[in-house]
């Protein structure tokens, strides 16, 4: 009766180190294709929004910020001064070259709105950042001479460049605005 059970005992903790040996074996393949499971994918978002992914964002976010300051002033909702129009483009400016470096190959994934365009087509995504830089200066340079007329156009092309961009690097996905 004793050796049954203690028979049965290791049985049991044989099954149950053959579980958890196979649970991490399954956790750690699941983790390396990454994916669908509610809880990795958990993990996975967290990871990447406090990475690179996050970093990115937030430039974004800046660069949104400047361009919103920029247009209160366009839109008479500031007093309107050349030369915080021409610092803000300068600041839309450095924030563009840093983003080469933002876009690593593989951080498309959730929460990223980073389209897999931007990797397959690697030389219109910087085409696109460089076309955005190039408004951003002639922006800075027509609110450094004080011209309206000249701001007006070029914060247009401005906006513009965003959205050129956006169309085809960035795709919505539901969980975000
Ligand atoms: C060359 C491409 C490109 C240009 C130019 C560009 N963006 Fe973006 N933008 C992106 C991509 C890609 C994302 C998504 C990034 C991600 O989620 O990983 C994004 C995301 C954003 C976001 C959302 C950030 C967040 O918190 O998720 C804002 C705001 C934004 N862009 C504003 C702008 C503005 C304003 C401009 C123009 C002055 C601009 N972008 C120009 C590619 C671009």
């Amino acid at each position: 009766m004793n050796i049954i059970k203690r028979y049965l005992g290791l049985l049991f903790v044989k099954l149950l180190t053959l579980s958890i040996g196979t649970g991490a074996i399954h956790a750690q393949s699941i983790g390396e294709k990454n994916v669908y499971s509610p809880s990795n994918k958990l993990i996975v978002a967290h990871q990447e929004a406090t990475g690179v992914i996050k970093m990115r964002m937030d430039n974004m976010k800046s660069i949104g910020a400047e361009i919103k300051k920029i247009g209160a002033m366009i839109r008479g909702k500031r007093p309107f001064d050349g030369s915080q129009i021409a610092a803000a483009s300068e600041r839309i400016i450095v924030y563009g070259y840093k983003f080469k470096k933002l876009f690593p190959e593989g951080t498309g994934k959730d929460p990223s709105q980073a389209s897999q365009k931007i990797w397959t087509d690697w030389g219109g995504f910087t085409f696109a950042m460089n076309k955005m830089v190039r408004a951003a200066t002639i922006l800075a340079e027509s609110g450094r001479a004080g011209n309206v007329g000249q701001v007006k156009g070029s914060y247009r092309a401005l906006g513009k460049s965003c959205g050129g961009c956006h169309r085809v690097y960035r795709v919505k996905k539901k969980r975000r605005r």
